[in-house]
């Protein structure tokens, strides 16, 4: 049960939580498709903390925290808020946890969010912390998929891209543990699965490494490309080492079967040509879409009730 629940990591939500999240979502798409909205965190307040760039987490949350009938107050950067001044975070959360009934927060530094919710007697959810995880990422990463499949269980997922500091492989190989699926990792090597997230799958999850992008194409039902996280890299020459490693064009998609589908947390910058968008396999965008239905199953999970 996730009410009153901080989701710092995926690893917070059950694979009950997981199942309640696809259901509600679903409620919550319905009710989207039909031009509603619900009323019931009306007089609830989510505070967001965005200390990195952000569009659709943000955006997302805010949207999906109005069509709840609640209410948002937003910090949009750190330089805007006292933080300029020298606040700490802790103290910077405490004053969040006094204003609002959810704190939303995405921040440069792995283990932000879970430093938040310790001075935090409100529910904190973690929209991104530096390479660590993206866990409502992966939430919406799930449903898409098993809107898609209608199943889990039995698929081969690809992951191509920068897995070393893609926050949303972290969280989604370990969601993606849970269930009967092959995972495949394509990367440059300096850009590979970090050992302490391998070493947290369970000993039974079926991984293969591979550099053959063609065939990984081929023969993959989801083909999840990362953009390769500029921003975290402190040697600027390894990172132009690895641009443009990987470039997904019309020819490429062209070879996934004809019911893959291809993902993208987004941004993009040049890993998936623009001619791709106009393909059957091009899901990103609907992948993106899916974060207002799923955000707003998790806030009222966690808000919801009495
Ligand atoms: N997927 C994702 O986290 O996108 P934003 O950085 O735009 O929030």
């Amino acid at each position: 049960m996730l009410k009153n629940k901080s989701v710092v990591s995926i690893d917070d939500v059950s694979d009950e939580d997981i199942l309640e999240v696809f259901k509600v979502s679903d409620q919550m798409s319905k009710l989207i498709s039909e031009g509603k909205k619900s009323e019931i965190l009306s007089s609830r307040i989510m505070a967001t903390f965005f200390y990195e760039p952000s569009t659709r987490t943000r955006l997302s949350f805010e949207s999906a925290m109005h069509r709840l009938g609640g209410s948002v107050i937003s910090v949009s950067e750190a330089s805007s808020s006292s933080v300029a001044k020298g606040e700490t975070l802790a103290d910077t959360i405490r004053m969040a946890d006094a204003y609002s009934d959810v704190i939303v927060i995405r921040h440069p530094l792995e283990g932000s969010a879970r430093l938040a919710s310790k001075f935090s007697s409100k529910p904190v959810v973690n929209a991104g912390d530096g390479a660590g995880q993206h866990p409502t990422q992966t939430l919406l990463d799930l449903y898409t998929i098993k809107k898609e499949f209608g199943k889990l269980d039995g698929l081969k997922i690809s992951m191509v891209g920068d897995l070393k500091y893609g926050r949303t492989v972290h969280s989604l190989i370990r969601a993606l543990s849970r269930f009967d699926v092959e995972i495949n990792l394509i990367s440059p090597s300096i850009l590979r699965i970090p050992q302490h997230v391998m070493s947290r799958l369970p000993a039974r999850t079926k991984i293969t490494i591979s550099d053959n992008i063609e065939e990984d194409i081929e023969n993959s039902d989801v083909f999840y490309v990362t953009r390769i996280q500029k921003e975290r890299f402190t040697d600027q020459n390894e990172y132009r080492s690895v641009i443009g490693s990987y470039s997904i064009d019309g020819g490429l998609a062209g070879k996934m079967k004809k019911n893959a589908i291809l993902m993208h947390p987004l941004p993009r910058i040049d890993e998936i040509a623009p001619e791709v968008d106009y393909m059957p396999q091009a899901r990103y965008f609907k992948e993106a879409a899916n974060g207002i239905p799923v955000r707003m199953a998790l806030l009222s999970m966690i808000l919801g009730g009495e």
